[in-house]
């Protein structure tokens, strides 16, 4: 199981001419099967944050632990999923769910086996001869995520998955985000610009400053899993809170997702 430690991470892109500060002292832990949501403006450094976890990037500053290990490379059962799926439109939907499997070098018969079990747990299974074009929008997202369970990963890194579907699938979506991480007990970073989202989805919210990002507050979220949590005032009040500090960063100037 695996848990994440960003200690004192500073990021800076060097450019042509002129270097990008992304990241400036970022400390946090997250602990083994724990979800957490970021939240904050645009350019404000998330998806370098998840890369860093990912063991894509190597911070300027500081370290990134994985499970104890320095995330200096790939890892087995770390998933990165992002908004545009990365699936292969010549491939099957069985063939895209068994990718991970494949590039990690799973044989073939194992590699379907998990791979329908996974289809089946996010509502595909009838679809694993079909190709993602033959697929909505919501499905092909289904199907980004039966990859990384088909991985069996521990850590889920998610850079705003959710936010090209429309309101109703999204919502959709994301119970199905809840009841996988309440069946597997994974560690989870998503990355989102909807403050409901963060809410519904992390034990805790991480607010991110504007460019170069630092933590600016971290809101305990311990309702986050409750039955109808959406129609609670417990949640109300949690994404009214998200929002005030969104405001008095100047992130967020009325209601609405965070700029
Ligand atoms: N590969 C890169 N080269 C140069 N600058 C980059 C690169 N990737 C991101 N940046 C810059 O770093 C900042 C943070 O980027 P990013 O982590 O993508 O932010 P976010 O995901 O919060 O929108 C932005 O200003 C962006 O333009
Ligand atoms: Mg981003």
């Amino acid at each position: 199981m695996a848990s994440v430690e960003f200690s004192e991470i500073g990021h800076t892109y060097a450019g042509v001419g002129r270097s990008t500060r992304a990241l400036d002292g970022v400390e946090l832990s997250v602990a083994q099967g724990e979800p957490v949501s970021i939240i904050g403006p645009s350019g404000c450094g998330k998806s370098t944050l998840l890369l860093l976890a990912a063991g894509m990037l190597t911070a300027s500053t500081g370290s990134v632990q994985v499970d104890g290990q320095a995330a200096n490379g790939p890892r087995k059962t770390t998933a990165l999923i992002l908004q545009d799926f990365g699936l292969l439109p010549w491939k099957t939907v069985l063939a895209n769910a068994a990718l991970g499997l494949q590039v990690r070098g799973v044989a073939r018969r194992d590699r379907r086996e998990l791979s329908m079990r996974s289809l089946a747990l996010v509502g595909l299974a009838e679809f694993a001869d079909a190709y993602p074009g033959e697929l909505s929008g919501g499905m092909r997202q289904r199907l980004g995520l039966a990859r990384a369970i088909a991985l069996d990963a521990d850590l889920l890194l998610m850079d705003e998955p959710l936010s090209s579907l429309d309101a109703l699938t999204r919502e959709d979506l994301q119970d199905l985000l809840l009841e996988l991480w309440r069946t597997r007990g994974h560690a989870s970073l998503l990355v989102t610009h909807s403050i409901a989202e963060a809410v519904f989805l992390g034990r805790r919210v991480v607010v991110v400053s504007p460019r170069p990002g630092r933590i600016t507050a971290i809101v305990d979220n311990p309702g986050m899993g409750m039955p109808n949590h959406r129609m609670t005032e417990e949640f109300f009040r949690k994404v009214t809170e998200v929002r005030e500090l969104l405001v008095a960063e100047g992130a967020l100037h009325q209601a609405g997702e965070v700029l």
